[in-house]
């Protein structure tokens, strides 16, 4: 069976102040799941949060990395720096890094090498846009992306690899998709997978649904069996409502 997992992506907000006062509101309201809860602050916030964090069963995640071990990329953090400050999941490939800041396929990809090579978890994004989605060609964008940022891994690293399908269309714009477009596309990124590693490996691996999840759709959305659960964005900057999440898986 797949890990449950909730996990909230912070993107650029909260101070350090904002982010201890959130993480204790949170710790001291968590309520008992079996799901993991993970929480993705931004890098000058990471140390705090795993310092804050650390008898508790909340796992702190980074938005990013550098495929890098060291070297002259101003402003750039490396997977050393993140697992020194006890931060070993790591979320790569989202779609605001991809339109953004260029993130290829080709960086990402070296990007997951240097994570599994820290043996670090991997929330790795995909999702197509709306033009995609209109030709219907979403199902091609989404198994590329998959296929050009995963399928060079062999068996063993897939323990520490998660997916997270979002559909850039329903990202920060309360169009969610519905339970059935997610339990489509979630089916057929299993598929995808079980194609190239076996429908055992395939079945075991945790594909997060991401994309204006709120806590009043988070239900229904995570009823479908090929959802193991959410990337949150919006609705996880608000204790209540993460917790909301939680409660819904
Ligand atoms: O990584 C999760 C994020 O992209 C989803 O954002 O605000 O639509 O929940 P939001």
């Amino acid at each position: 069976m797949p890990k449950k997992i909730i996990a909230g992506n912070w993107k650029m907000h909260k101070t350090a102040p904002q982010t201890a006062k959130f993480l204790d509101e949170l710790i001291s309201k968590l309520p008992f799941t079996e799901a993991q809860v993970v929480v993705a602050p931004s890098f000058v916030n990471l140390a705090e949060a795993t310092a804050l964090t650390k008898n508790t069963k909340i796992t702190v995640a980074a938005q990013n990395m550098h495929q890098a071990e060291a070297g002259a990329y101003t402003g750039e953090i490396s997977a050393p720096m993140l697992t020194a400050v006890g931060v070993n999941t790591v979320i790569l490939g989202h779609s605001e890094r991809r339109q953004y800041f260029g993130e290829t396929d080709g960086n990402l990809v070296a990007k997951v090498d240097s994570a599994m090579n820290h043996d670090m978890t991997v929330i790795f994004c995909i999702g197509e846009q709306l033009a995609d989605r209109n030709k219907n060609n979403h199902f091609n964008v989404v198994e590329y992306q998959l296929r050009d940022g995963l399928f060079h891994l062999d068996k063993k690293f897939w323990k520490n690899i998660v997916v997270a399908y979002e559909p850039v269309w329903a990202i920060g714009t309360g169009e969610t998709a519905t339970p059935e477009q997610a339990q489509e596309m979630h089916a057929h990124i299993r598929g995808v997978i079980a194609k190239s590693y076996g429908a055992d490996l395939a079945k075991n691996v945790s594909i997060l649904y991401g994309g204006s999840v709120k806590p009043e759709n988070a239900q229904l959305i995570f009823s479908k069996p090929d959802v193991d659960g959410g990337l949150i964005g919006g609705a996880a900057l608000q204790v209540d409502d993460f917790i909301a999440i939680i409660n819904a898986i």
